[in-house]
């Protein structure tokens, strides 16, 4: 992959920037601005560069139509308080808007276009439609950086399109991320342990399937644990349960026995009658869970376990919470795992959007980890060895 210095002398150039700004939102108040700190470095080293910068990035799922409640206008003033700069927000994509606001740039000042997520070939299937998008993408610069980890998994005019339309260099989030992520497709210090969370197992099937083969232990939490331990034969009460997923769960659980490696399972699970924040919670046995009752997290037993393996790990990969962490009364799990991760002696990665946010919302700081991915979908995808097209297409 080329870096933004093998791109030449930039001064007086438009580059095009894709970043990953998509964060989570309350109203328009940003709730974890991460996403946007981490894409500060190549913004500012572009400046210093004497580039015309102009950001392109997505919010939310829009899904091709304008729509204010996803206009990237938070993130553009977030951005400008973080850079302490003018960014000025085009008020379309590629129209008339964004042409202007291209033009009036002087070198070393930040522009941002709306959410690219508004056009509809931003994500169409249609390889001539993403095509004709990226064009219009490409007339409004020289130069094309791809700095939005996030979304490099994603096959979309802005991420993969674009960069051949113009010359094209990696950022360095992109460059830290996957040097992060290559240590622990290659040669992870052992013992490697990653740890599983969330909602959706068959989100994650792929990952779990291509990591039992190459970590020691795989620690299981958050809502999919129910259909692990449906796969063993246990009640799982009105708790969430992926049922056509049992099988291949099954599949997992045997691979694992008979490849020597670990799955870890909570033994015991906090209990609700109900959802709710203030439902009255009791601790369950994981096999013994009243019909009447779902679970939101992993029982103290379970948390302390967990640490004491992720303790002892030389490499962990964490994504997704230990149970619904952000209701205080069920985020005990989610902070043991995280409070065991940055007692680790050797790397530990909080990977994702949702973790990343779920620590930061607990009190822990970036430092406190080896490393935090801003990418869950796209750090998933490449541990499952996946092609993934917004970095492919940068090879040199
Ligand atoms: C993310 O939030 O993981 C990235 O921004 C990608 O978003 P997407 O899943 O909507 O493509």
């Amino acid at each position: 992959m080329k870096s933004v210095t093998d791109l030449g002398d930039l001064r007086g150039q438009r580059v095009l920037v894709r970043c990953d700004l998509n964060v989570p939102l309350d109203g328009d108040t940003i709730t974890d601005d991460g996403r946007i700190r981490a894409s500060l470095p190549t913004i500012n080293q572009l400046r210093e560069a004497g580039a015309k910068v102009i950001v392109l990035a997505h919010l939310g799922r829009p899904k091709g139509k304008v729509n204010s409640e996803f206009s990237l206008a938070p993130a553009a003033r977030r951005l400008s308080e973080l850079l302490d700069a003018e960014v000025t927000l085009a008020d379309d994509v590629v129209g008339d808007s964004a042409r202007a606001t291209v033009e009036a740039l002087a070198d070393g000042q930040v522009a941002m276009l709306e959410n690219v997520r508004f056009e509809p070939g931003e994500e169409s299937k249609d390889d001539g439609e993403r095509s004709e998008l990226a064009d219009k993408y490409a007339a409004l610069g020289d130069a094309f950086v791809s700095d939005g980890f996030g979304v490099v998994h994603r096959k979309q005019a802005s991420v993969y399109d674009l960069a051949s339309k113009l010359p094209s260099a990696a950022g360095g989030l992109v460059e830290a991320e996957v040097e992060v992520l290559q240590k622990l497709t290659g040669d992870a210090a052992r013992p490697y342990v990653v740890v599983l969370g969330g909602a959706k197992v068959s989100d994650k099937l792929n990952v779990i399937a291509n990591l039992i083969r190459t970590a020691d232990t795989l620690v299981i939490g958050g809502g999919m644990v129910f259909t692990f331990l449906a796969a063993q034969g246990h009640e799982v009460g009105k708790s969430l349960l992926e049922s056509d997923q049992i099988d291949a769960v099954k599949g997992y659980l045997d691979e694992a026995a008979s490849g020597g490696k670990q799955i870890i399972l909570p033994t015991d699970i906090v209990v609700v009658p109900e959802f709710a924040a203030d439902a009255p919670a009791t601790v369950v046995r994981a096999d013994e869970m009243p019909k009447d009752q779902l679970g939101l997290d992993i029982g103290p037993e379970s948390a302390e376990r967990f640490a004491a393996v992720i303790e002892k790990a030389h490499t962990v990969f964490w994504n997704g919470p230990m149970g619904v962490a952000e209701m205080e009364a069920f985020a005990k799990g989610t902070r043991a795992v995280a409070e065991a991760l940055t007692k680790v002696d050797g790397l530990s990665v909080v990977g994702g959007g949702d973790s990343a946010a779920a620590v930061r919302d607990l009190g822990f700081a970036d430092d406190d980890f080896g490393h935090i991915s801003t990418g869950g979908g796209a750090s998933l995808e490449y541990l499952e060895g996946k092609d993934l097209p917004g970095l492919s297409v940068l090879a040199d």
